[in-house]
């Protein structure tokens, strides 16, 4: 169990991503706080899920991009259980438009969960890790697209690129404090954010074919890699963005 006697929030955590690393946070031994938004039943699943097998595990809800939101899952998550080692900062949104037409209320509101919801949440935890004293770890889910243009989704990209430097930035301020801060750059994965694409066979077949490995990605090959960068193994590992695209990045093109 690599992550026995941790806790972690991970936020967004009621489907896709969030919720297969909250699962498996939880089988190696954390004690995991599912952050939603909405009504309390779309936590119930990630719940269920980490109940079956005996882990420890509440629901909060809190929109990221809310500092008062965010300071209330903090406090209530210190008051369950004690103390915060790890957060995860995976809460994301995604509508695409062709530029020159997007909706300007549309693309503040990428902009505020991808990349302010992460910067109020990082603060706000690392706060707290001050205080404790004994380090801590920020995983940020960023995207291939911190890096890779995307046509129709330029406040995402945006937003991604952003917090790709928020992520080098604050790992050199808080490295002080033995707190790292790295992130994760997925591809195409499997979750209800493509679910536009995964409905269009044709535009899934040309997603596809961007990627050399040739299929989506799953949550749970995701969450393999936030419990590395989650653990005491990644004690020396900040500043840095780990891609896992099945090699997306390394074929030119956008579908
Ligand atoms: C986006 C998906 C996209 C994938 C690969 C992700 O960040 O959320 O919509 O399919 O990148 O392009």
């Amino acid at each position: 169990m690599r992550l026995q006697g941790k806790v972690a929030i991970v936020t967004g955590a009621s489907t896709g991503i969030g919720q297969g690393i909250a699962v498996r946070f939880a089988r190696e031994g954390a004690v995991v706080v599912v952050d939603y938004i909405g009504e309390a039943s779309v936590a119930e699943a990630t719940i269920a899920k980490i109940e079956s097998f005996g882990g420890r595990v509440i629901a909060v809800r809190a929109d990221v991009s809310d500092s008062e939101q965010v300071a209330n899952l903090i406090a209530e998550s210190v008051k369950s259980f004690g103390k915060l080692d790890i957060i995860v900062n995976n809460a994301g949104i995604e509508t695409k438009h062709d530029f020159v037409d997007f909706p300007l209320n549309e693309a503040r509101k990428i902009i505020n969960v991808n990349l302010v919801g992460p910067l109020i949440v990082a603060q706000a935890a690392a706060r707290q890790m001050i205080k404790q004293g004994h380090g801590g770890r920020i995983v940020n889910i960023s995207s291939v697209h911190e890096d890779l243009p995307m046509p129709t989704n330029a406040p995402y990209c945006a937003a991604k690129g952003g917090l790709r430097m928020l992520t080098r930035t604050i790992a050199v301020e808080l490295a002080k404090h033995n707190i790292t801060v790295n992130n994760i750059g997925p591809g195409a994965v499997y979750t209800p954010i493509d679910a536009d694409i995964q409905a269009q066979p044709e535009l899934e077949k040309l997603l596809m074919a961007e990627i050399p490995l040739n299929r989506w990605g799953q949550p749970d090959e995701v969450a393999g890699l936030a419990v590395y960068l989650a653990s005491d193994e990644a004690s020396y590992v900040t500043g840095s963005t780990y891609f896992i695209d099945g090699g997306m990045l390394r074929q030119a093109g956008s579908y």
